[in-house]
């Protein structure tokens, strides 16, 4: 497979495409219609933010087998296209998000204790130490817009701050245990910090605008680490002279170019962004959130492990009926004459944290996903493990329970009863050759957390 890398990146990408018997070839200096009129030899491209892969470089493109975006983000490319001419999309967002989520934390502690303007105060003789006591975050209400890898990752870090961190998204049942998720309505009633962490679309397009500030029932402050044009700065600006928003920690600007030109360059500075410079309630950094030496070396490797997956895995060469079935246990259910004895026993000499349903062990998934199995205890003459015999039923998750049953109903697998489901997830029930009903579940272990 040959593969063009259209930019600077860490050598371990190079070497390690090459191990895997890519050969690659650098080319961090043609420009985009240059590499138009060459891209057809390639089967692969890497490139951070140099130029968009638009309709016109992709119908040029006639072998390539993928598009690999070193950063998290595919917005300079068109996804749509791409998908449709079947070449796979590759980003790296767990690559930089460590970074991203430190970043954020950083520039909110840097301007809740003033140190830029403290700092520079004492490089030119100043030792003001009235005028700069600091806020704390402790006791605050973190709200989060978009909790994806960014998202997730500042939420993370805000662990023992002591923080009430919730967030608000347009898909369902994201929050985990960092975070509760809320309606855009709660969000704005118990803000006191809001951090963007949304991707760039119709939704999030200028989404910090006046109309939506008002609706913040407290003062707050604003982290962007997300895109500049998710905030409209004359409204931010605004904002910020009448105190509706104490500070702004901007890491992205509204005037910024895709490719992160340098924003000085060739033009009179906007009057919103002249306030920003000028002003001590903002913390700026040039887009260097996700940019730090170790994201560097993790967003290579990122990319270099998804290309090993998705055109060099050996699971490729698995049978087409291989899928993930069951992903751990999910609960161990026993009958017992007295269940509430037998609760409090396990309290006493084991330190189960028992409640009316047993007993809730909580551990963390392949995906670092908060997962639980139930431990409960059945009145002797429950009929719930019927018709099995047995004192006793095990619960399996699964991964995609719709999908399984298919496949055990042709390998002629007994099922009991139908699907149902609850807002913790989907069950189903078969028997095992010994008579054993088991109990199957596609958790949705969030619904626990809320
Ligand atoms: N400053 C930096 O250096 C830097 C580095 C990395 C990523 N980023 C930015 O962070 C963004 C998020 O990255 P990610 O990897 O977390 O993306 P992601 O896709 O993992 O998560 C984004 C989340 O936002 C939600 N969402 C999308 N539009 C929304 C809207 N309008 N309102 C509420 N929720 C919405 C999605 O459902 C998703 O859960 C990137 O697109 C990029 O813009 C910046």
């Amino acid at each position: 497979m040959k593969v063009l890398l259209a930019d600077k990146n860490h050598p371990l990408l190079k070497t390690q495409l090459e191990n895997l018997g890519c050969v690659c070839e650098e080319d961090d200096t043609s420009n985009k219609i240059e590499i138009e009129a060459k891209i057809k030899q390639y089967q692969g491209i890497v490139i951070r933010s140099r130029f968009d892969i638009d309709k016109q470089f992709i119908d040029k493109a006639t072998n390539l087998k993928f598009i690999a975006r070193v950063g998290a983000g595919l917005e300079s490319i068109d996804v749509e296209y791409a998908k449709q001419k079947g070449i796979e999309l590759i980003s790296a967002p767990e690559g930089n998000r460590n970074a991203v989520g430190e970043h954020a934390l950083g520039m909110i502690l840097s301007l809740f204790n003033n140190l830029k303007k403290a700092d520079l105060e004492i490089r030119n003789g100043k030792w003001l130490r009235e005028d700069n006591r600091g806020l704390e975050l402790e006791g605050k209400t973190i709200g989060i817009i978009g909790y994806g890898n960014m998202g997730k990752s500042f939420a993370k870090k805000l662990k023992g701050f002591d923080v009430n961190v919730i967030c608000y998204d347009i898909l369902d049942n994201v929050g985990d245990e960092n975070c509760k998720q809320v309606t855009l309505n709660e969000l704005q009633e118990k803000t006191d910090v809001l951090s963007l962490h949304t991707p760039f679309n119709e939704l999030s397009h200028n989404m910090v605008n006046t109309k939506f500030i008002r609706n913040f029932k407290k003062q707050f402050f604003l982290i962007n680490t997300a895109r500049g044009s998710a905030v409209v700065t004359d409204d931010l600006v605004k904002a910020l002279k009448t105190n509706k928003i104490l500070g702004a920690c901007l890491d992205v600007l509204e005037y910024e170019k895709l490719s992160f030109e340098n924003l000085f360059e060739n033009e009179t500075l906007p009057k919103a962004f002249s306030y920003l410079i000028k002003s001590n309630k903002t913390v700026l950094s040039p887009h260097i959130a996700g940019w730090t030496v170790e994201s560097k070396i993790k967003l290579a490797q990122t990319i270099v492990n998804k290309v090993e997956e998705k055109f060099f895995s050996k699971s490729l060469k698995k049978s087409k009926s291989e899928f993930t079935k069951v992903t751990g246990i999910g609960g161990l259910f026993f009958k017992t004459e007295n269940p509430d004895m037998l609760k409090k026993w396990y309290k006493k000499h084991l330190g189960f944290n028992t409640d009316d349903w047993g007993c809730t062990f909580w551990w963390k998934d392949s995906n670092e996903k908060k997962a639980s199995t139930q431990w409960s205890p059945f009145k002797s003459d429950t009929d719930y493990f019927s018709p099995s015999k047995k004192e006793f039923m095990f619960n399996y998750r699964v991964a995609d329970l719709k999908k399984l049953l298919a496949q055990l109903k042709k390998e002629g697998v007994t099922n009991v009863g139908k699907i149902e489901e609850y807002d913790y997830g989907k069950f189903a029930w078969i028997l095992d050759p010994d008579g054993n009903k088991i109990e199957l579940w596609e958790p949705l272990d969030t619904a626990f957390l809320n």
